[in-house]
């Protein structure tokens, strides 16, 4: 069995502004200013007064593919939301209707398939799913489900839809578990039902931040400390508006490319588990036994680490010029060795470090495409959006999408 697609459920929303269909293209609307918005509309859906949670996207400053390596990331949430109305239901079934794509699905909590058919109400069953097999007893809701962070851009709209999902799931339960808990099951449910085999970094910091502050974690043992945020500097995040399509394949070879490289490491240094407990000298001395892709991949993450814990450093101790530098250091390395940018990634960063009032600039997320975050002073805010834009839509014909964004909580509950 699996979760079903229910027809006819369309609703008088709008339609998505293209031709394709609602499930190849959704729309993202402009945020709600208050919960009361989408309640109001889940009370024309369901004829029920809901409770309202919200989870952030995320954007990391730092520590680009380590988490997965056991190292160090150093991401911040924005505001930038999911936003989960939820009401309770009395026949143990869930019934999830999603405003960016104007459709709804629906699964019994009783009969769960341990797999799912793609799309986006996979992220909402597959979060049901391992709550369940972690022994949440879940009760039957019904939910509206409204995503402001843009989908495909690398701001984690499916951790933020994962974790809202999965919060509001257990509030309507009576249930309540530590950030961390929700984050590690969100990531299986990513890994094992949608099959992305992410990191912890998006999911934690989906639900484990605090406004106006940065989370620096610690991916092996999940701990992290919340460094302020400077004041007067604004997260700019600027949408390259491309996502190769290697992207998910690219990313998966990049995570097989270390496991190599730790397993040539450990032959002769068998402390080392994971990448994050090596050594650049140790590497050195072990590059005549790996190709040198992997040495490259390698090289990357041990560097990086250290990089987030200079950067981190940097930051706390108002040290922006050493940020800026570990930013593009970070960018280098991920251009060169990790080999993960692309031309429309380098031209935002260059077309930044031209810009007055950065204090860093650097592909954020995956790569192959989504965007780049640049720490930009408040007042020089517009003059750089004027010249990213202008510069960038010049030499790629493509306007860029850019989010002046603030350091928001994790998930909560939104009254
Ligand atoms: C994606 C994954 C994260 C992390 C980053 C790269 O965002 O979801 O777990 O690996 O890529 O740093």
């Amino acid at each position: 069995m699996q979760p079903e697609v229910l027809k006819g459920q369309k609703t008088d929303r709008s339609e998505p502004q293209d031709a394709m269909s609602a499930q190849a293209r959704p729309s993202i609307p402009q945020p709600i200013k208050s919960p009361e918005e989408i309640k109001s509309r889940f009370r024309d859906l369901y004829g029920q007064e809901p409770s309202v949670y919200r989870a952030p996207g995320r954007v990391n400053l730092i520590g680009e593919h380590t988490d997965y390596n056991d190292g160090f990331v150093f991401p911040a949430a924005i505001d930038l939301f999911t936003w989960v109305a939820i009401a309770p239901r009395d026949d143990n079934r869930i019934h999830v209707d999603s405003e960016n794509f104007h459709e709804a699905v629906e699964f019994a909590l009783d009969a769960l398939p341990q797999t799912a058919k793609a799309g986006w109400g996979r992220y909402v069953f597959g979060v049901a799913l391992v709550l369940q097999q972690a022994g949440h007893s879940l009760r039957g809701a019904n939910l509206l489900i409204r995503g402001e962070v843009p989908i495909g851009a690398g701001v984690s709209s499916s951790a933020a839809l994962e974790v809202a999902a999965g919060f509001a799931l257990l509030a309507n339960s009576g249930a309540a578990i530590d950030g961390r808990k929700l984050a590690r099951l969100c990531q299986r449910a990513e890994n094992e039902i949608v099959g992305a085999h992410v990191g912890i970094m998006d999911q934690l910091a989906s639900a484990c931040c605090v406004a106006d502050h940065a989370l620096l974690l610690d991916c092996r043992s999940l701990e992290f400390r919340m460094l302020p945020m400077p004041a007067g500097i604004r997260l700019v995040i600027c949408n390259t508006m491309v996502k190769r399509e290697l992207a998910a394949s690219a990313y998966n070879t990049r995570r097989v490319e270390c496991e190599e490289g730790v397993r040539i490491l450990a032959q002769r240094f068998p402390e080392v588990r994971a990448l994050r407990d090596a050594t650049l000298d140790q590497l050195q001395s072990r590059r005549a036994a790996m190709p040198e892709n992997v040495f490259k991949r390698c090289r990357h993450v041990i560097t990086e680490d250290v990089r987030v814990i200079e950067a981190a450093d940097a930051l706390e101790q108002n040290r922006l010029d050493d940020l800026r530098r570990a930013m593009a250091e970070s960018h280098r390395s991920l251009r060169d060795d990790y080999q993960v940018s692309c031309a429309e990634l380098d031209l935002l960063v260059e077309l930044a470090n031209q810009a007055a009032g950065v204090h860093g600039a650097r592909m954020t997320g995956a790569g192959f495409g989504g965007c780049t975050i640049n720490l930009v002073e408040t007042n020089a805010v517009d003059a750089f959006r004027d010249r990213v834009s202008a510069g960038y839509e010049q030499r790629m014909g493509i306007k860029p999408d850019i989010y002046v964004c603030h350091a928001a909580d994790g998930a909560k509950r939104a009254e």
